[in-house]
């Protein structure tokens, strides 16, 4: 569904070539200074138009609607909206019948039977995670002194990005990235084991991110090839502080008080500018595919702000 949390509970609403999208916070504590301003940082960095990003550019103004008054939040729910207006829609006609492999049309349309909004990827469009960043700038705020930073450490397998965006727009193709994060001065003990351990929160959160396809916490999956004597992170403070922190600061489930540190692994963009084929959903034939519309050559480009808005929101569900 559309909602996440319990202490610090957000529902989206909303597609890509909508009228207009929004989030509501519920459990956004009364007296929080609040201002369209505070949103400017984190919103420009998710935006679009440079090099490996989508053309289509969005003002991303925030309006505070509701849960607002005198420049502080008042404890009722908080909403925001945002407008769609560089919307081109007739681009996404074609895909009900011939639908783009890598992409949900097909799955979007058979599970709503054909109601649901093709345009733009519709609901399930990246276009929402402009809602996590929103959601995520409340959280942030919420959760001081926690620090929250998130960096694109490569794209396309290669460390020099600004090359691998410059090979795949020259080969008419996409590239995905990975991304790391980081939660600093994050208290020991938030987390609800068994079934709300922090990874898994952080996980549902990062899953809901559209293109994201993996997760690993600490060291990760190298930690299956490593011995414990190695591995194990040797206390040096009563206050739980580590010499090394390869558990990624949370053991069974719970903050240890380390660094909270992930990293996130996104696809490459199922929207290519070269030919493909799909499968005609009505003659049941083969056939050549050219996506039309304006699409990101590397969307991860534009998600480290996203990774630490829904890091922000899960963290804001455990301990404010
Ligand atoms: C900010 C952002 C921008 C995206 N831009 C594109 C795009 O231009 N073309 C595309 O095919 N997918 C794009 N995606 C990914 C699709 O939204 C995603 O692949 C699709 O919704 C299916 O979800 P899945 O990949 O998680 O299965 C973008 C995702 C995000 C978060």
């Amino acid at each position: 569904m559309n909602s996440f949390g319990h202490l610090f509970r957000i529902s989206l609403f909303g597609e890509s070539h909508g009228e207009r999208m929004g989030v509501i916070i519920d459990g956004c504590p009364a007296g929080l200074p609040l201002a369209p301003a505070d949103f400017l940082h984190d919103l420009q960095r998710r935006q679009s138009g440079f090099r490996g990003a989508t053309t289509r550019v969005e003002a991303n103004i925030p309006h505070l609607c509701a849960g607002l008054y005198n420049g502080h939040t008042t404890g009722a729910p908080l909403a925001i909206l945002f407008d769609n207006r560089d919307t081109r829609p007739d681009d996404y006609a074609a895909f009900r019948d011939t639908p783009r492999p890598g992409h949900a049309d097909f799955t979007a349309t058979r599970k709503w039977n054909g109601f649901n909004d093709l345009r733009g990827g519709g609901h399930l469009s990246g276009r929402l995670t402009v809602l996590l960043v929103a959601a995520g700038v409340v959280a942030k705020k919420i959760l001081t002194p926690v620090v929250i930073t998130a960096e694109l450490e490569e794209a396309g397998g290669q460390a020099t990005v600004a090359d691998a965006i410059d090979h795949a727009i020259a080969a008419g193709d996409s590239i995905g990235g990975i991304i790391r994060c980081t939660a600093r001065q994050v208290p020991a003990g938030w987390g609800e084991p068994f079934f709300h351990p922090v990874e898994s929160q952080i996980s549902r959160l990062a899953f809901a991110i559209p293109g994201v396809n993996g997760i690993e916490f600490g060291d990760g999956f190298a930690a299956a090839r490593r011995r414990g004597s190695t591995r194990n992170d040797r206390f040096i403070a009563t206050d739980g502080t580590t010499a090394t922190n390869n558990a990624g600061g949370i053991n069974g489930g719970i903050t240890s008080g380390n660094d909270l540190y992930f990293r996130v692994s996104v696809k490459p963009a199922a929207s290519i500018a070269r030919p493909q084929q799909t499968l005609n959903m009505t003659t049941g034939q083969m056939t050549d595919l050219l996506i039309p519309g304006r699409h990101d050559v590397c969307f991860a480009l534009r998600l480290p702000v996203v990774v630490e808005a829904i890091t922000a929101i899960a963290l804001a569900d455990f301990g404010q």
